[in-house]
């Protein structure tokens, strides 16, 4: 069996913002209340996972901070045993005021997402207004001063949109002391997505590379999908996250709960097990839920989302599965 350390759970499919590669234009429909799990029936699904060796916990959405009460929820998570890092996926767009409370929740680090350094590209891309870009930076130096370690920015490459800009987000990163990932589009979310905007990491490392010369692999804080590497001459580190040119499904170590209480073994692939139908079920017990948790892992195994997304394609968008 595969050892699964990493869940990642969805909060919500609901967001403050309509990035083009995430959320088709024009949704307006989410999931309904009564479907969308409550924080206690995901406590209890990470307590089950906590028995089964998963140590860390992500928290994603759509956008997390937009659901009420997401710092006790944090904080409930943090009593659960085992459990020895919760980390955050956001948009950054609420964290200037929410970084020390996550904190005190017993938060452990964040990732923000910032696809363009350009104000008026930003509001582009997000669907948000032009000062958004601010205020996300400021979120991102809320995280930091609230030692939300480490801070990372995530940066989604799109051909002919910020292609231009990946020496600016190495200087971002020298700057502000974060880790700039860069990531492979992938053809889960909206219509935004064609092959046209499709940019390896290759490139990228290339274009980095002619600048500033090689770059030096750099320790990974945890086993995950990205490789860091240090820029020389700079202070910056940067990340690649190559999920379609070089496929990491033989190394994966996580699986996703969406919002809607479906257990998601892979990001791309749609073997999705009904862990709602059973907590919420008459006849409930724990033991039926962590056996339903030691068969879907031995699942998992037999994934590779690639070759899912190959022959079915993913039916879901990206903002119901959290990235
Ligand atoms: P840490 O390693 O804990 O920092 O998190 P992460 O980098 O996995 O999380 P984040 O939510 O910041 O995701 C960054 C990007 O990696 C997103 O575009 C995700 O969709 C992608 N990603 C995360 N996990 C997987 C995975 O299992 N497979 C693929 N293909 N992509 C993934
Ligand atoms: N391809 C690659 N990354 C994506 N994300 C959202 N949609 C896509 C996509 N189609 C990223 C977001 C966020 C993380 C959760 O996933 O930018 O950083
Ligand atoms: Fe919202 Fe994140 Fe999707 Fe953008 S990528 S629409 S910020 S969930």
């Amino acid at each position: 069996m595969k050892n699964i350390s990493y869940l990642r759970v969805s909060v919500t499919d609901r967001c403050n913002f309509r990035c083009k590669y995430c959320m088709p234009e024009g949704v307006k429909e989410f999931i309904p209340h009564p479907e969308i799990l409550r924080y206690e029936e995901i406590s209890l699904i990470v307590k089950a996972f906590s028995k089964l060796g998963v140590d860390s916990v992500r928290l994603t959405g759509g956008e997390p901070l937009v659901r009420k009460g997401i710092e006790s929820f944090i904080s409930d998570l943090s009593q659960i045993d085992g459990i020895s890092d919760i980390s955050l996926t956001t948009n950054g767009y609420f964290l200037s005021e929410k970084a020390s409370l996550l904190k005190e929740a017993g938060l452990k680090r964040v990732n923000v997402s910032i696809d363009t350094l350009d104000p008026e590209k930003f509001s582009f891309i997000t669907g948000s207004s032009k000062s958004s870009l601010f205020r996300v930076i400021d979120g991102v130096l809320a995280a930091i001063e609230a030692n939300l370690n480490p801070v990372k920015v995530n940066t989604v490459l799109i051909k002919g949109f910020n292609d231009s800009e990946i020496e600016e987000f190495v200087k971002f990163s020298d700057e502000f002391q974060v880790e700039v990932r860069f990531i492979e589009l992938m053809p889960v979310g909206g219509k935004f997505f064609s092959q046209e905007n499709f940019i390896p990491i290759s490139e990228i490392r290339e274009k980095i590379e002619a600048i500033y010369g090689p770059l030096e692999p750099y320790k990974n804080y945890k086993k995950g999908p990205a490789k860091s590497f240090k820029v020389s001459g700079t202070k910056a580190v940067i990340g690649f996250i190559p999920s379609i040119s070089e496929h990491f499904c033989h190394e994966c170590n996580r699986v996703r709960l969406t919002s809607d209480g479906k257990l998601r073994l892979c990001l791309m692939s749609d073997k999705e097990i009904n862990l709602k139908e059973i907590i919420r079920s008459p006849d409930f017990s724990f033991d039926k839920l962590l056996n339903t948790l030691k068969g879907a892992l031995l699942l998992k195994c037999k994934v590779n989302g690639i070759e899912a997304l190959e022959s079915l394609g993913c039916s879901r968008k990206m903002f119901t599965i959290g990235g």
